[in-house]
């Protein structure tokens, strides 16, 4: 059987390492690994298959940045004729980026199965392209692997009852394999010296490219009972040089993954418009407070482990000082997603 898996963005490397490495262990499965270019600065990208021990992609497509339907489109063009040439049996895509949509379509197009992993989600705001993205890519998959229970119940209630696998969450298998080694092979004084520290990220479009929202989210970080560090996406960098904000906001560029979940794990709680630190946060119970008026994942939400608070000042000084803290769910699956997604594909 040939898996051609299309990635491109940070969190799909992420995503694709934990199923890639389930898909290695059948011999009779050979993964074509497609690279769209969409993230390319080695902090980005390179150091995710160093770190992750993810094999060279046997196809870079170099589409890099661009508007969304000049870089989708390009993915588009590049995706088919590898399909075209490859003829594999499925294509496998990863959440809901410029690239997950490029390959979907075009594999759907050339009558060729997909299999969409996280599945399901919705934040129901579709200014959102990651919103649009998926609502397309769930439409067109042929088996749509669900994270949660409640991605399973926001399918049917678009109709889509069939082909839908509970799989758990990938991210919860890549922390739990990940964490031990992170504090291993990786030291904390090498990133920053700090011992007391909140842990932000912002990259989302809803904040980088409103200034009204992205001053008042450093407003708050400016005024934080304890410095935040954050290591910034290359998006939102081209646009801090406007926005004014204190000594307690520490900004260094963006790490690696082991790095990430060492900051994570000695971080006092997060503040972030990230999916993937969201449930990071929760899985290494570090309460979160999230930059954005929806969350996607709406169990991190139960037990106060997680606040939505948007761009609004108060509510994240307010949100941040929160201090009880309920049980958690299981509601992520139990670290065998990877697992499950490989053994359904090869049945
Ligand atoms: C994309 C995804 C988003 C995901 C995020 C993960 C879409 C529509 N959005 O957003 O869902 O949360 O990846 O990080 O697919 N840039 C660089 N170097 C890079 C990559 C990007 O400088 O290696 C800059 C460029 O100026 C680019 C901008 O960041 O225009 C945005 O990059 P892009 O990949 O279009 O979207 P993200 O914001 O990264
Ligand atoms: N991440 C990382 N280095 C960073 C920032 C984030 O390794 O400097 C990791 C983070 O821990 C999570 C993933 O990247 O695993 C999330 O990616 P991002 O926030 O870019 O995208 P999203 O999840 O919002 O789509």
């Amino acid at each position: 059987m040939k898996i051609v898996s299309i990635i491109g963005a940070r969190p799909q490397f992420i995503k694709a390492a934990v199923v890639s490495k389930a898909l290695e262990k059948y011999d009779d499965v050979e993964e074509i690994l497609v690279h769209t270019g969409q993230h390319y600065d080695e902090n980005m990208s390179k150091v995710f298959f160093d770190e992750l021990e993810i094999r060279k992609p046997d196809y870079n497509l170099e589409v890099g940045s661009g508007s969304h339907a000049f870089q989708t489109g390009m993915m588009m063009i590049k995706i088919e004729e590898v399909l075209i040439k490859e003829k594999p049996d499925w294509v496998l895509v990863y959440g809901d980026t410029n690239s997950t949509i490029a390959g979907s379509l075009a594999a759907a197009k050339l009558h060729i199965k997909i299999a969409h992993v996280e599945a399901g989600l919705r934040s129901f705001n579709m200014l959102m392209p990651e919103e649009v993205n998926r609502i397309l890519t769930d439409r067109i998959s042929t088996v749509l692997f669900a994270p949660t229970k409640n991605a399973i119940n926001l399918l049917a209630r678009e109709g889509i009852k069939d082909n839908v696998v509970f799989s758990g969450d990938v991210m919860f298998d890549s922390i739990l394999h990940y964490q031990n080694l992170a504090s291993e092979k990786k030291n904390l004084a090498d990133i920053i010296d700090l011992e007391k520290y909140y842990l932000g990220t912002i990259h989302r479009a809803e904040n980088t490219d409103d200034k009204a929202r992205l001053t008042s989210i450093f407003e708050a970080f400016s005024q934080l009972d304890l410095p935040i560090v954050i290591p910034l996406h290359p998006r939102t960098k081209k646009l801090i040089a406007e926005i004014n904000y204190s000594d307690n906001v520490k900004i260094i560029d963006p790490v690696g993954y082991l790095e990430m979940i060492l900051l994570l794990k000695n971080s006092t709680k997060v503040l972030t418009d990230s999916g993937g630190l969201q449930k990071e946060a929760y899985f290494l119970k570090k309460p979160c407070v999230t930059l954005r008026d929806e969350t996607e994942w709406i169990e991190t939400l139960e037990g106060n482990w997680n606040f939505i608070v948007g761009a609004d000042k108060n509510l994240i000084l307010e949100k941040i000082k929160v201090s009880d803290f309920g049980e958690q769910s299981d509601a992520f699956g139990s670290g065998k997603a990877g697992e499950a997604i490989a053994r359904f594909l090869v049945q």
